[in-house]
């Protein structure tokens, strides 16, 4: 997921699929995007899989961005009942005219070249995802689960409101904690409250180590001189 880097497990889209079941008006669409950047040999399932009875009211979609960090190359796909792939082909169609064929054939290189790579860009990730997970832990009033995948953490930050920042700016919601950080010590966040879930932050881990570690260690300054 972003923006939590959390992943579902086959249980869980069972459980899903058992209520999707009962409401047959429903269709589904599932976004895959990360579906190689997991970690600590966490499964990949995905619920047309897991439950069959949906495919015919299920959108799975995907794309090259982030297996392949061709995020600039702009190719996603999807697969789905013919009807409706056939309606989504009518759109685009008038839409855009369809991925530039310089993308399409940098798609095709991707898919059908050597894989090995993917896995080690994943365990890269899982590196910085370790690395920026316990430094967080370590600020003082922010607590961070250990997401399952994607290049994101999504810390909460209870601990860290209602005090003041050291540039004297009150710290109420995750909005003036990014804010008061971003003038404050030049690292951006994006506050939980932009997806609906608040006292969070959004922080990206697809950086270099190096610039991570830098910031990590800003925002644990931030948080120590929270009076
Ligand atoms: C879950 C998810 N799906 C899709 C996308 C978009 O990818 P694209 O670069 O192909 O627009 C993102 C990018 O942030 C994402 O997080």
């Amino acid at each position: 997921s972003n923006p939590t880097g959390a992943a579902y497990t086959r249980a869980e889209l069972e459980v899903l699929a058992e209520v999707l079941r009962r409401h047959p008006h429903v269709w589904v669409m599932t976004d895959d995007m990360y579906e190689h950047l997991l970690y600590d040999g966490f499964e990949f399932s995905t619920i047309a899989e897991v439950e069959p009875a949906l495919k015919p009211r299920t959108l799975t979609v995907n794309g090259c961005s982030k297996t392949y960090a061709m995020t600039g190359w702009r190719v996603g796909f999807g697969g789905g009942p013919a009807d409706l792939i056939k309606g989504m082909f009518n759109m685009q169609g008038q839409a855009t005219a369809g991925v530039s064929t310089i993308s399409q054939a940098a798609a095709a290189a991707a898919l059908d070249g050597p894989q090995e790579f993917v896995k080690t860009n994943a365990e890269a990730y899982r590196q910085r995802r370790d690395m920026v997970v316990e430094m967080l832990n370590a600020a003082p009033g922010i607590t961070c689960h250990k997401p399952e995948g994607a290049f994101y953490v999504f810390p909460n930050l209870a601990g860290c409101l209602g005090k003041t920042s050291k540039g004297g700016r009150k710290i109420e919601t995750d909005t003036d904690f990014v804010q008061a950080l971003l003038e404050e010590k030049r690292v951006a966040c994006v506050q939980g409250t932009a997806y609906g879930m608040s006292p969070y932050m959004r922080i990206s881990y697809a950086t270099d180590t190096a610039s991570l570690t830098e910031a990590c260690g800003r925002i644990q300054e931030f948080c120590r001189e929270l009076a």
